[in-house]
């Protein structure tokens, strides 16, 4: 990792804080699953349903975090095994992460406050989409098409990174009106992280790729 610029330094950075919430979190929930001590917010669908929302957590963990080095330009250039070998483990770790959200959204139960019928059409749009990306990053590659490889995988990792964007604006709503996002407007607010997510990875995919 010597070869990493400042600025591929400063990007790994930034990604290590924007994913820290659900990172972070969804570690303590799995510590807590596995008879650790209860930490984060209830959640009675977890621990009637520890399975798929485990392989969720630990999946998602490597997807977003370990995943942010397949963007930085000097391991693409220089360490092509590098790319390779965290891109397979990617591939999989971005394809059950997806399978299990699909998984959860409709197999849990959930109060309406968590989850109206926009958001359960929302994540089963956007998880089968990112499924669908995944694969069509892995078509692209073999093919020798990288463009439409780095611009799928950019655009699934948009997806991915929706749970940051959703913490973040959840807590921002929490500190500009004092109590939690719920029903319909929470509805609302994780779908428009999603939209601004994958807003950015076409503002990126035009300007860098
Ligand atoms: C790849 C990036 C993702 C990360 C980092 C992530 C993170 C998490 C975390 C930490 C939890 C546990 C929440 C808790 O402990 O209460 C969770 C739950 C969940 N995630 Fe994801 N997630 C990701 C992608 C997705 C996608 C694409 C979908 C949609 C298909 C999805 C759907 C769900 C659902 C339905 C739950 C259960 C929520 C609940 O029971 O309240 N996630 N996710």
């Amino acid at each position: 990792m010597k070869s990493l610029s400042r600025s591929e330094w400063t990007l790994l950075a930034c990604i290590m804080v924007y994913s820290f919430i659900p990172a972070v979190g969804g570690l303590i929930r799995v510590l807590e699953l596995a008879g650790g001590p209860a930490i984060a917010p209830e959640n009675p669908r977890a621990l009637s349903d520890p399975f798929p929302i485990t392989l969720h957590i630990l999946t998602s963990f490597l997807f977003c975090i370990v995943g942010a080095l397949l963007f930085l330009p000097s391991i693409r250039r220089h360490h092509r095994a590098t790319h390779r070998a965290v891109g397979r483990i990617i591939v999989i770790a971005g394809g059950i992460s997806a399978a299990s959200g699909l998984w959860m959204t409709h197999t849990y139960v959930f109060p309406g406050d968590l989850q109206g019928n926009l958001l359960y059409w929302v994540r089963m749009v956007l998880g089968s989409l990112m499924i669908g990306l995944i694969v069509w990053a892995v078509i692209a590659i073999r093919s020798r098409n990288v463009f439409q490889h780095s611009a799928s995988m950019l655009r699934a990792y948009a997806i991915g990174q929706g749970a940051s964007t959703q913490a973040i604006l959840g807590i921002g709503w929490i500190v500009i009106v004092g109590s939690e996002a719920m029903g319909s407007m929470r509805d609302g607010l994780m779908v428009f992280a999603w939209g601004l997510n994958l807003l950015v990875a076409e503002v990126l995919i035009r300007r860098l790729l």
